[in-house]
């Protein structure tokens, strides 16, 4: 099967290690279905500094297709992130988003045609041409924590919708649930951080719990249950043996450094 990532990418600098990694959500979720044995691809814009080449060096190293990756004169995407060595208190400091923010062209949305499934994000700032990737491919798509309000003209169109909850009460994850479902979407998922996630495919739903682990980073742990969960459901899996498999992956993100590794020096002064 073939899964497309669409929009945002950026190199996270980790300002305390010292180290930048690739990632961003439609790369995450590319890179992670690759490893979930798909056949990936990722449509975005990528700077011609060496942040650039980084996205585009760890990409090509996962096997991911970037026929359509664009390269734009200007600064990557970057965030800087504050995190003590074992992980604890993510702060986000400086974040540009660079030339990341683009349209798709016709000639992207005839590519997204030789998909199975395309996945944004409410980060990835494509909202506006949701309908007309519709058209061609069905989408999954990551509210992260933005409200039930913002979602409402998105979820019509997305067969899968994922939702970060993190500290929900069951009646809130409840109602988020219910909203995606009523708006017709297949596969909700509502994660909640170290307890678990709880997921939705055709009116079954089920708590997957988190499966304990030496958290070293956190960061990019949902694309991965995200990614792979989506993948397994797809290629048919039952959903309790998806969602725990998510779960797993997860973890094993949650012991490593960086969204999905690709770790490089940094080696000049960067701002906090
Ligand atoms: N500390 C942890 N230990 C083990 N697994 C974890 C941990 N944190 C997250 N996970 C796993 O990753 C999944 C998704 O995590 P999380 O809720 O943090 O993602 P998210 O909602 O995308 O968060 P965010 O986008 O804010 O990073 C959880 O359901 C769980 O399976
Ligand atoms: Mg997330």
């Amino acid at each position: 099967m073939r899964i497309c990532g669409v929009g945002d990418n950026v190199v996270d600098r980790y300002f305390n290690q010292k180290l930048m990694f690739p990632g961003g959500n439609a790369v995450n979720f590319a890179v992670h279905a690759q490893r979930s044995g798909m056949q990936a691809a990722y449509i975005g814009v990528i700077g011609t500094d060496s942040d650039g080449d980084l996205i585009r060096s760890s990409l090509q190293a996962e096997g991911v297709e970037l026929k359509r990756l664009r390269v734009k004169e200007g600064p990557n995407a970057f965030a800087t992130v504050h995190m003590d060595n074992d992980g604890n208190n993510r702060v986000w400091g400086l974040c540009e988003k660079g030339v990341s923010i683009f349209q798709l062209d016709g000639a992207d949305l005839e590519y997204l045609e030789g998909f199975d499934l395309a996945h944004t994000g409410e980060t990835s700032r494509l909202d506006s041409q949701i309908p007309a990737i519709r058209e061609r491919v069905a989408i999954s798509f990551d509210f992260s924590d933005r409200s039930l309000d913002y979602a409402a003209d998105v979820l019509p169109h997305v067969k899968v919708a994922a939702f970060s909850r993190s500290g929900a009460t069951d009646d809130e994850v409840k109602r988020v649930l219910d909203f995606a479902v009523s708006a017709g979407v297949e596969l909700v998922t509502v994660t909640q951080g170290a307890k678990g996630a709880t997921v939705c495919h055709k009116g079954n739903v089920l708590f997957a719990p988190a499966v304990p682990v030496d958290a070293v980073d956190t960061l990019g742990a949902g694309d991965a249950f995200l990614s792979r969960l989506v993948c397994r459901v797809l290629t048919g899996a039952p959903l309790r043996e998806a969602a725990s498999d998510g779960a797993q992956y997860a973890a094993h993100i949650c012991g490593t450094r960086g969204a999905f590794g690709h770790a490089r020096p940094v080696t000049r002064e960067i701002p906090a």
